[in-house]
């Protein structure tokens, strides 16, 4: 019989550690009810101690998710587990994750802490957080630079204070495959009462190695894999969720164990995520990218219509490219689209809130004549953002794009509900637009990247922009949708410049 995989969702806590990546509190709530749907055991929702509004994120979130663990990440002293344990208080079912690290560059430059002294704080953290939850994990910050006998020594003093999941993380994404399996084989082998505990893997991917590292920790004994949807996360990233899972899935000749993932929910959880956060998905990403199951050359085509197996391992459908599915038309009424939305997890705040959205998928459904599943996320997701408190909104753009003549763009915008213009020119029709909100709002940030993905598919698909811009040291995402890619610019970039003035407070306010 296959042993369970445990898989322990960060996107809300390592994830949200992306640059721009930032989330509000509705937001998280969103992408933890997609989790739930995607059957993940546990949510790290936030590290409650980092700002009043993370903690109140995780405390929202573990008060509504029922069938997943809700985890606060806490490091190893008093006022951050008591915040993890107080956040995670309404969960049916909470954990502690509480960390410390224990390499030597980390010890001295770091947290200026001899060995002992860190052995002690994780011990005490430990039994701590037991006061709130028995549910406790510990982690070695920088197990991949930790010496061996010093990280038995940790885990074997944490084992004994009562934690129940030791989670080994590669911090800086340094280690290999071959290597990181033979760590985790022989921590198991060498920490007593290793057999009482689920030894846990958390991998990054400076570079690249951050999947194959915790599926050779999954070959060496480890029974949860800490991992974010589309791979989000710190620098380069963490282990995405959806390659672990279907990895082992697929692959279960080789790995001996199952997770609880509805494995169905993998596009609609990958959607969502990038909407939220503003991270488009590379279209040859494995699993969730648009080229993953389209077959380019004649050979191959050839080949899958005669038999599919000759050259694809994974049904597309198996992972939720079926769910592309129309759902709506102009014709739908209020209840219906009320109704489509709870299915989709989404709930408005309020009636004026579903009423705003609602007529914004009606001038959608005059452009478009079909919309799916995705459409409406992207309608909440991104046009959500624009509620009453923003400062910024589009009134509207005019665009002349001629060959052989200069680009030029005309817009009115409400600035706190002063009407202001500007025209300008530019490289292009996007660049004139740009350039004339600037000459109105005059943010001085800079632009730090600029996107544009079709939501579905078709030439009268919505294009979903996303602007990250800078400034001051902050960093911001900004994304807007809509069938015309330039308006979709505008939205973006100013739905990103009412994220740097506006008042809304992001969770884990990123500087
Ligand atoms: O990368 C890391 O070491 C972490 C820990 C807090 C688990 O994110
Ligand atoms: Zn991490």
């Amino acid at each position: 019989m296959s042993e369970q995989l445990i898989i322990f969702d960060t996107t809300l806590r390592d994830g949200e550690q992306s640059p721009g990546a930032a989330m509000t509190k509705d937001e998280k709530i969103r992408i933890a009810r997609q989790l739930e749907r995607l059957g993940v055991d546990v949510i790290e929702a936030g590290f409650a101690a980092a700002s009043p509004g993370d903690a109140e994120a995780i405390r929202s979130v573990a008060g509504i998710i029922k069938n997943s663990t809700v985890c606060s990440l806490a490091r190893a002293n008093e006022r951050d587990v008591r915040a993890a344990g107080e956040a995670i208080k309404p969960a049916a079912a909470g954990r502690i994750h509480t960390f410390i690290a224990t390499s030597p560059i980390h010890m001295e430059k770091k947290l200026r802490m001899q060995p002992d002294q860190v052995v002690e704080a994780a011990v005490k953290a430990v039994q701590l957080a037991l006061e709130y939850t028995d549910d406790v994990e510990f982690s070695a910050e920088d197990a991949v630079r930790s010496e061996m006998d010093f990280l038995c020594r940790v885990f074997e003093a944490v084992i004994k204070a009562g934690a129940r999941t030791l989670n080994v993380p590669d911090t800086v994404g340094y280690s290999i495959p071959a290597l990181w399996g033979e760590r985790m084989r022989q921590l198991i082998e060498r920490v007593p009462n290793a057999d009482q505990v689920i030894w846990s893997t958390h991998c990054h991917n400076d570079l690249g190695m951050a999947v194959a590292n915790s599926l050779a920790a999954v070959m060496n004994g480890a029974r949860q894999v800490e991992c974010t949807i589309n791979g989000l996360g710190e620098r380069a990233g963490n282990a995405a969720l959806e390659e672990v899972v279907m990895a082992v899935k697929t692959r279960r000749d080789v790995f001996n164990c199952d997770s609880r993932i509805d494995t169905t929910q993998i596009v609609p959880s990958s959607r969502l995520v990038s909407q939220i956060t503003g991270y488009p998905i590379q279209p040859n990403k494995a699993i969730v990218g648009a080229n993953a199951f389209s077959h380019e050359s004649g050979i191959h085509q050839d080949g899958v219509l005669k038999h599919r197996e000759t050259y694809e391992i994974m049904r597309a459908e198996d992972v939720g490219w079926s769910h592309n599915k129309l759902t709506l038309g102009k014709l739908s009424g209020r209840n219906a689209f009320r109704t489509r939305l709870h299915e989709l997890g989404i709930i408005m705040e309020s009636e004026e809130a579903l009423n705003q959205t609602f007529a914004r998928f009606k001038d959608l459904a005059d452009k478009k004549r079909e919309i799916f599943d995705e459409d409406l996320h992207a309608l909440v997701a991104v046009e959500g953002h624009l509620d009453t408190c923003d400062r910024f909104k589009l009134i509207s753009l005019k665009v002349c794009s001629e060959t052989g003549e200069t680009p030029y763009a005309r817009i009115v915008l409400s600035d706190g509900g002063n009407e202001l213009s500007a025209d300008e020119i530019g490289g292009g029709p996007v660049d004139a637009t740009f350039r004339a909100i600037e000459k109105i709002v005059e943010s001085g940030s800079t632009l730090l990247l600029y996107s544009v993905n079709n939501i579905t598919t078709g030439t009268d698909a919505q294009g979903e922009v996303t602007v990250r811009l800078s400034r001051n040291g902050r960093i911001v995402n900004g994304q807007g949708a809509d069938t015309d890619i330039v308006i979709a610019s505008a939205k973006a970039y100013l739905n990103a410049l009412n994220k740097l003035f506006g008042a809304e407070e992001r969770a884990h306010p990123q500087v």
